[in-house]
């Protein structure tokens, strides 16, 4: 599903320049589960920006679905990633004026189909099944922590993503909401989606099937 190699990237202000990957190779295959930990700085959000196509490498092959990503321009690049990939960010943001339902079919707007009863439907049912089905005329600043994850969880799914990428996505939520998003993860990993999952809670990160930490630019195996 993910193959890098040698993957490079600065952050460079005026002769400032800060080295975030150095030649960092990664390979996840369809399917999988994979947890990286890390210090904060390492570089964790920097990885997942440009595995998700929200940034580009400095140097360095990125192949996501047998596609050579790191060749592609801006436009292909938000084609892959309004198609192929969904994100779940530790604070999900959200449009207040519209619904939960609304807001969950919103990557609609970067689709093809027009359908809006269709949208609407795929919404409701997404909420339902991660346990908001009583909150979907609410508006998002109603919500819980918890009840806001696991919204943003229902509107990654939207588009049918074939891997999700979490950026600790439980970092604001106490032991009850984490757990049961871990369970939200638990199954869209049972049902094959590729999962990726950024995490400083080594008990989040035991549910993955394989673990790594960032460091120096680089990923280490952990014991999982
Ligand atoms: N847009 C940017 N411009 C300049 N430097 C940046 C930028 N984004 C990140 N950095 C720097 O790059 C390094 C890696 O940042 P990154 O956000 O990837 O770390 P992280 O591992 O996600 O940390 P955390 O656990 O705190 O979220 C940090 O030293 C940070 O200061
Ligand atoms: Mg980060």
């Amino acid at each position: 599903m993910i193959r890098t190699a040698g993957l490079q990237k600065a952050y460079r202000q005026a002769e400032r320049e800060v080295r975030v990957l150095e030649g960092l190779d990664l390979e996840i295959r369809r399917g999988e589960f994979v947890a990286i930990m890390g210090s904060s700085g390492a570089g964790k959000s920097t990885l997942l920006q440009l595995l998700g196509c929200l940034d580009v490498p400095d140097a360095g092959e990125y192949w996501l679905d047998d596609r050579e990503v790191s060749k592609l321009g801006p436009d292909n690049l938000a084609e892959v990633r309004n198609r192929s990939i969904g994100f779940v960010f530790q604070s999900a943001h959200f449009v207040d004026y519209l619904d939960l339902v609304d807001n969950v079919a919103l990557p609609a707007e970067y689709g093809p189909s027009t359908d809006v009863d269709q949208h609407r439907a795929r919404a409701i049912e997404l909420l339902q099944r991660v346990g908001l089905g009583h909150r979907l005329d609410h508006r998002p600043s109603e919500l819980s922590g918890g009840e806001r994850q696991r919204a943003a969880v229902a509107r990654a799914m939207f588009a049918r993503p074939r891997l999700i990428l979490a950026d600790e996505p439980t970092g604001n939520l106490d032991e009850e909401n984490t757990r049961q998003l871990v369970e939200l993860f638990a199954d869209l990993h049972e049902e094959g989606i590729t999962i990726l999952l950024v995490t400083h809670d080594s008990d989040v990160a035991a549910i993955a099937d394989r673990c790594y930490r960032l460091r120096g630019g680089r990923l280490e195996n952990l014991a999982a």
